[in-house]
């Protein structure tokens, strides 16, 4: 029986990564990006392995959120990664004011269109970790544990962050709580993940690599974004990119689930990213500017994926390695750091 998946957002790291995988695992993939004239993410996708027999490109832009329907229709699942980080209004759809308003109808819109397919049975929506802050309501302090039950306060006032790192939270915790809202209509899983580090497809370093490697290039702005996750969550949870695209074929190929899943392999303040980046390659130095010292009794608290029965492969180390080593090869690091 043929297997068809939609992939929104295709193009992107998580994306391009994810299609990869499941290209390779034999699925069929309806890819979705916002202009099928960009030669490079078109070329990207095409040239992945069995991308002739078994991929098929669709347009679609989240602020014309039916755009989507085709690209859906047929499929069995839906892995939902596109996600507005700039506010770029369709000429004509100009309504919303905001990437917060188009992300959630853009997942209103999917959730219908998956309702209405008569062939979707899940659909698995790519969450962050910026949605489940483990600040207090009240602003005093934090919770002891950073788990499922953790959520961003739209009005929490958050140290570090950049209009865009807010607009970037906002959308993610109301398009999130949007799409659980619809859990008894349609199994839905919100894979909700830590900061995704490792290779890429892509020519440049994706954003999040970026960030985690942001002590190692000496990179404030970078930095200033790991900060921002550090205030907002306790501390950093990461995982690798292959793990993060593994979780969504899993949270696919269950049975069934439903529900939030928090995912990562790891919690690490930024100390101790900064000191791992040390010891896995000992001639990388790192400013003391780029070392905050913070004694913080936060745990991980959440078990629910791998009680599922999700195993993470890779470890932090490897994570490190992997995402220092593009560093290098994509120009970040001017040079190679040899290993311990
Ligand atoms: N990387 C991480 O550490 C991390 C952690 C937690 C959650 N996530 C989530 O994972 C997903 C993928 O992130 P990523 O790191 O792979 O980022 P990315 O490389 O920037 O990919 C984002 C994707 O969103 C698409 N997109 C942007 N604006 C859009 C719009 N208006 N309409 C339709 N599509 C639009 C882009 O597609 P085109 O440019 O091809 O149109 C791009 O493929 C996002 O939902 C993100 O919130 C990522």
């Amino acid at each position: 029986m043929e297997r068809k998946v939609c992939v929104t957002g295709a193009a992107g790291y998580l994306g391009s990564w994810l299609v990869k995988r499941l290209l390779e695992t034999g699925y069929i993939v309806h890819a979705t990006t916002r202009n099928l004239g960009d030669p490079y993410k078109v070329g990207l996708l095409k040239s992945l392995p069995h991308a002739e027999t078994r991929l098929r490109l669709f347009e679609a832009d989240i602020y014309d959120p039916c755009e989507f329907r085709p690209a859906i229709q047929g499929c069995s699942f839906v892995l939902h990664m596109a996600t507005p980080l700039q506010h770029q209004p369709h000429p004509l759809n100009p309504q919303f004011k905001d990437t917060t308003e188009a992300a959630v109808a853009g997942v209103k819109s999917i959730v219908e269109c998956c309702i209405a397919s008569g062939t979707v049975k899940r659909l698995i929506y790519t969450a962050s970790v910026v949605a489940s802050s483990t600040l207090k309501e009240d602003g005093n302090g934090y919770k002891a544990q950073l788990d499922e039950s953790c959520w961003t306060s739209p009005g929490a006032t958050l140290a570090y962050a950049t209009d865009s790192l807010k607009a970037y939270a906002s959308s993610k915790a109301a398009s999130e709580k949007e799409l659980l809202r619809h859990g008894n209509e349609i199994e839905i899983v919100s894979l909700t993940l830590g900061l995704v580090g490792g290779a890429t497809l892509l020519s440049s370093i994706p954003g999040s690599v970026d960030v985690l490697i942001s002590q190692a290039t000496k990179n404030t702005s970078g930095y200033n974004t790991l900060r921002f996750l550090e205030e907002l969550l306790g501390k950093v949870p990461i995982l690798h990119v292959e793990d993060a695209c593994d979780a969504h074929i899993f949270c696919m190929e269950k049975p069934s689930m439903n529900g939030r899943f928090l995912c990562a392999c790891a919690y690490l303040s930024s100390a101790e990213i900064a000191n791992l980046h040390r010891m896995i390659f000992p001639d990388i130095e790192i400013p003391v500017e780029f070392v905050e010292k913070l004694k913080r009794k936060i745990v991980w608290g959440s078990n629910k994926l791998k009680e599922a029965g999700f195993e993470y492969k890779y470890d932090v180390k490897t994570i490190l390695e992997d995402s220092i080593n593009l560093g290098h090869k994509l120009g970040e690091l001017e040079i190679q750091p040899s290993r311990v």
